[in-house]
Order: C-alpha cells, then sequence, then structure tokens
C-alpha cells in the first residue's frame, strides 16, 4: 500500500488528467482522491456529472468533528466510472469550499497511507493541485510515500518547478528529519505542445531529484480524458496509455527501492546514527 502525491507548480501541466489515468490503469485496488483545494474536475469532467459531489471531501467534512473519519472514509467514496473497479473521493467543487475541507487534510495524512479494505491494501493517488494553492493539502504531501512533481518542459515551467522542490523537500524534512527528503520525491515531465523544449535529462539535472517518466502531449487522446466517462475505444492500445503504463511501472520502482543509507545526527554529547526511512513501507 503506498500514498502517491501528484502536484504541480505551475500552469496547469495535466496532473488530473493525470492521475484519472494511472487510477483507471492502476494493476491493484486503487482509490483516487481529489485534494486541490481549488476545484474537483473529475465529476464535472471526466464524470461528465454522473458523480455524487458529497460523496468525498465534502461528506467527511460535514462529519469529521463528531466521527473518526477513519471508519468513514470507505463511506464516502464511489467509482471513478461506471466500469472501473478504481474508487473516487471527490474534491471540492468551488474554492469556498477549501477552507471548510482543509481540516480533513492532518486526519486523512495518517489515514490515507494505511487504507484496507475488505483485508485488502489499497493504493491511494492524490490529485494535490498546484502547491502554491490557498489551503493547498501540505499534510498529505508531507506523508506520501511518493510525491510526483508534474511540470511541462518550458523554461518558466522547469524554472516554478525548481523552486517547488525546495519547497517539497522542506515539507518531506518536516516529517522525516533522518532521511533524504529528496527519497520521496521524484518529477514526471508532460510537455504541452508537440515540440520539445528541454530534454528528460536536462530538465533531470535542472530539478535534481529523478524525472521517473514523461507522458507525451497526445490532443487525440489525453485531452479528451476529462471529458469523458468512460475511456474511448483503443484508449488502453494508445501510446498515451503506454507512457501512462510506464509511468505506473516506474512509480512501483520508486516505491519498491532499497533503503538510503541512515543520516548521522550530531548531537551535543555524541554522535547518533538514526536508521534510514524506506520511501514505501507496504
Ligand atoms: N498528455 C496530455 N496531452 C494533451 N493534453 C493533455 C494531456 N494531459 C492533460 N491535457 C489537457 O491539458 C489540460 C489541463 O489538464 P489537467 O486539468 O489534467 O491539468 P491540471 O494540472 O490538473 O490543471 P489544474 O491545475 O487546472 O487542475 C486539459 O485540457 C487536459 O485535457
Ligand atoms: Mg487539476
Amino acid at each position: 500500500m503506498a500514498m502517491i502525491c501528484l502536484v504541480s507548480a505551475k500552469n496547469s501541466p495535466g496532473v488530473t488528467t493525470t492521475a484519472v489515468a494511472l487510477a483507471e490503469s492502476w494493476p491493484r485496488p486503487v482509490l483516487l482522491a481529489e485534494c486541490d483545494p481549488r476545484y474537483g474536475d473529475i465529476v464535472a469532467g471526466y464524470q461528465q456529472g454522473g458523480g455524487d459531489v458529497a460523496k468525498g471531501l465534502l461528506g467527511l467534512a460535514a462529519i469529521h468533528q463528531h466521527t473518526d473519519i477513519r471508519q468513514e472514509v470507505f463511506r464516502h467514496v464511489q467509482p471513478l466510472s461506471p466500469t472501473s473497479p478504481a474508487r473516487f473521493l471527490a474534491g471540492v467543487q468551488v474554492p469556498a469550499q477549501a477552507a471548510a475541507v482543509s481540516v480533513l487534510w492532518e486526519p486523512l495524512s495518517r489515514v490515507l497511507p494505511t487504507l484496507i479494505v475488505k483485508r485488502r491494501t489499497v493504493d491511494v493517488i492524490v490529485d494535490c493541485g498546484p502547491l502554491h494553492a490557498p489551503h493547498a493539502p501540505l499534510p498529505l504531501i508531507q506523508h506520501a510515500d511518493l510525491v510526483l512533481l508534474v511540470t511541462g518542459d518550458h523554461l518558466e515551467q522547469i524554472r516554478a518547478a525548481h523552486d517547488a522542490v525546495g519547497t517539497i523537500a522542506a515539507q518531506l524534512a518536516a516529517a522525516r528529519p533522518y532521511a533524504d527528503p529528496r527519497w520521496c520525491l521524484a518529477g514526471v515531465v508532460i510537455p504541452p505542445g508537440a515540440r520539445r523544449h528541454n530534454a528528460r535529462a536536462d530538465i533531470e539535472q535542472a530539478l535534481d531529484i529523478d524525472v521517473i517518466a514523461e507522458v507525451r502531449h497526445d490532443l487525440r487522446v489525453g485531452a479528451e480524458l476529462l471529458g469523458r466517462r468512460n475511456l474511448p475505444s483503443g484508449y488502453s492500445r494508445s501510446g498515451y496509455m503506454r507512457d501512462i503504463r510506464e509511468l505506473q511501472t516506474a512509480i512501483d520502482r520508486q516505491l519498491n527501492r532499497p533503503a538510503p543509507p541512515a543520516r548521522t545526527v550530531a548531537t551535543s554529547r555524541r554522535l547518533t546514527v538514526v536508521p534510514g526511512e524506506a520511501a514505501h513501507a507496504g
């Protein structure tokens, strides 16, 4: 089981589309949690209005003060699509709801990484939206097994992503003082057009994190995903979905890497060696 947070730095690079495509092709039980504090696009987009906005953060926020939400999360989820085994926790519909649901970030950061349903562990993919949005779900980012920073390949996007790497690393370090904060952070490049502006290796070098995958810009397939209730026929064989499956494999590889060496921490009296922390405990 793992909690994987997708976050952007700037310019709507494709976080929600990638999260939906990943959840629809995930090889294990999975929950897609829509925690972008501005707009939930999935009910109106991918679900074409067919979903239930109360089955999600809004429903949980209404009961969280008098209920232990650990027991409640799975009563507030719905199928991601009529034919999908993936479950979906709907997000806010307008930014004015963000403050009300932001009280959930802390409890959800402890519940989502350890979800078990019918004795099976559940992976959780979180759409966190842009890092700098008001009421961004920073506690979820802090406790993620893996944070994926999604970026385009234009220079201004890479510059914003570079700044976001510093902010995310600081968040991760706060929750894991003895582990390398970049251990749980990786990049994904989605070029915003057909023409490439910077190569993956150069982006990796500029960001100083692993860039684990690229997802092609695909007008026909990628741009349609948020406006469909079901994947169009032939979707699974498309180059776009091949990229998504390669991303999924890269995520698993990243989660299953051996733990980094322990970091040595100097105290006032003596040196203490603290065991390294595995990125993925499940
Ligand atoms: N791989 C892709 N190829 C082509 N178009 C894409 C691709 N991924 C996403 N898009 C399109 O780009 C637009 C933005 O995508 P999406 O809403 O997923 O981005 P986002 O990062 O979640 O944005 P926001 O910050 O607004 O939530 C949408 O029109 C979507 O259809
Ligand atoms: Mg989005």
